[in-house]
């Protein structure tokens, strides 16, 4: 498709009112971003691409989020809903600038895909005025029938117009939508509203080019890649389809995951070679595990960098923030946010690790906690290398520890220590002697009073 320029319009102007939720539709989320990150990341991008989205009145969140996702991308307001048709002309303006392929798709449809914009494309590069995306549908009722004479497309019904014998077609609209960016316009604003409903219905388009005696086709594609969430439900199957297609990625690349199944990945998780991921694993937004890494079972990780050769887990959760180098290792019951463990630190078990930096080889026993609030702000905790810090140390920053200090076990560390230094803070500990044997004679009366 070199060469052609494109317009994609994203028709996200939906209450979304059987999601029951206060958030708008399109922001709710299918592994780790929104629907509507989902449809733009598909979209068409780069040079000559342009974007554009209708939203609602009063959803500056969706704008907002558009402005995040393509700043280039511009925001329409679609005041009533009038229908897709209605909708896709609130950005007349941009479609008037005229670009040689005008798509339609819908911002609540989020397993779209690049190649199948690419394949409605070709559509339109061989001739097609109008090149609308069919799928066979298991269950057809509430879509619009694609009426189909050879490999041309005659016309959409909606469900609700539709004949009894029409109804019986399986052959559906998905609502993905390619147009003759030239002739789009012309089209679109003939499209009237004399159907059950009264909206004006964008898939008028078809019977409209026809008339005009433009070519209209169909490309299919899978149910799967179609599904429309307009419910929880809904959005659980495309969860559920989104992470079959992320886990044959991420074997397909050479992750070893022995129960997949029970692996949940974002979007955006990157892997590189040779990394394992052990059965019941989360991966929220934002996580890179690089080379040899392997992530151990239970673990749940969001916005984390996590180094070569690291390990994780199992039973960790790295928060956001965390930066993992090479060869560290966090082990069970650790939690980590705003943390950076350079190379070779270990932090096996039962720690929290928070606004924190612990630099090479340092090495942080059982029960360390950084202690990095005290209720009003949070403090940093420096830590250099190839420090050592006993089990059950709190270290209530902000506070520094030297590169090869020494803290010993059950310390509170309230002040920095140098480099090398070693650092105690107990309270003292009581002897009393033969206190055991005392214990001991009061235990075993219990278990046999008559002794
Ligand atoms: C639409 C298609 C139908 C297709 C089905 C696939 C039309 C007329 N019908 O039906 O052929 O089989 O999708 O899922 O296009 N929207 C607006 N403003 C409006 C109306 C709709 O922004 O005024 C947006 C909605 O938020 C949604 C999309 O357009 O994202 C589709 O609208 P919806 O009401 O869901 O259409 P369907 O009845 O599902
Ligand atoms: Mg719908």
């Amino acid at each position: 498709m070199t060469g052609r320029t494109s317009l994609t319009i994203v028709l996200a102007a939906g209450e979304g009112t059987r999601m029951r939720s206060a958030t708008p539709k399109v922001l709710h989320q299918v592994a780790g971003q929104s629907l509507l990150a989902h449809v733009l990341a598909a979209a068409p991008n780069g040079a000559g691409a342009a974007l554009a989205v209708v939203i609602g009145p009063d959803h500056g969140a969706v704008a907002q989020e558009v402005k995040r996702l393509r700043p280039d991308a511009a925001t329409y307001i679609q005041r009533e809903r009038l229908g897709t048709a209605h909708a896709v002309l609130a950005a007349r303006e941009a479609i008037a600038r005229g670009a040689d392929d005008l798509l339609v798709a819908f911002g609540d449809t989020p397993l779209i895909t690049a190649a199948t914009f690419a394949r409605l494309r070709e559509a339109l590069g061989k001739g097609a005025a109008v090149a609308v995306l069919g799928f066979r549908a298991a269950d057809p009722t509430g879509y619009g029938r694609l009426l189909v004479e050879g490999d041309q497309l005659l016309a959409i019904r909606e469900h609700a117009d539709a004949t009894a014998a029409e109804r019986a077609i399986t052959l559906c609209n998905a609502g993905v939508m390619a147009f003759d960016g030239r002739r789009a316009l012309e089209i679109i604003e003939k499209i009237g509203h004399a159907n059950s409903k009264g909206e004006y219905y964008l898939v008028d388009a078809v019977a409209i080019a026809r008339e005009l005696g433009l070519e209209a086709v169909v490309i299919e594609t899978s149910e799967d890649e179609v599904r429309g969430i307009n419910t929880k439900a809904q959005l659980a199957e495309a969860e559920a389809v989104m992470q079959a297609r992320l886990r044959k990625a991420a074997l397909d690349a050479g992750v070893t995951m022995v129960a997949p199944e029970t692996v949940f990945l974002a979007a955006d998780t990157s892997f590189g070679n040779d990394v394992t991921i052990e059965p019941f694993v989360v991966i929220g937004p934002g996580v890179s595990i690089a080379d040899g890494a392997v992530i151990h079972s239970f673990s749940h990780i969001v916005q984390a960098s996590i180094g070569k050769k690291a390990s994780v887990g199992p039973y960790a959760r790295l928060r956001p923030g965390t930066s993992l180098g090479e060869g560290a290792r966090i082990g069970n019951f650790v939690e980590t946010k705003a943390a950076i463990l350079e190379a070779g630190v270990k932090v096996n078990h039962l720690s929290y690790i928070g606004d924190a930096r612990v630099g090479e080889g340092s090495n942080i026993g059982a029960g360390t906690i950084t202690c990095n609030y005290d209720g009003f702000s949070k403090h940093r905790t420096e830590i250099g290398s190839h420090a050592f810090v006993g089990t059950n140390s709190s270290l209530v920053a902000p506070v520094k520890i030297g590169n090869g200090a020494y803290i010993g076990s059950g310390s509170v560390i309230t002040k920095d220590v140098p480099d090398d230094a070693l650092a105690v803070e107990r309270s003292q500990q009581t002897i009393r002697e033969g206190g055991a044997k005392r214990y001991r004679e009061i235990k075993t009366r219990g278990k046999t009073p008559k002794a």
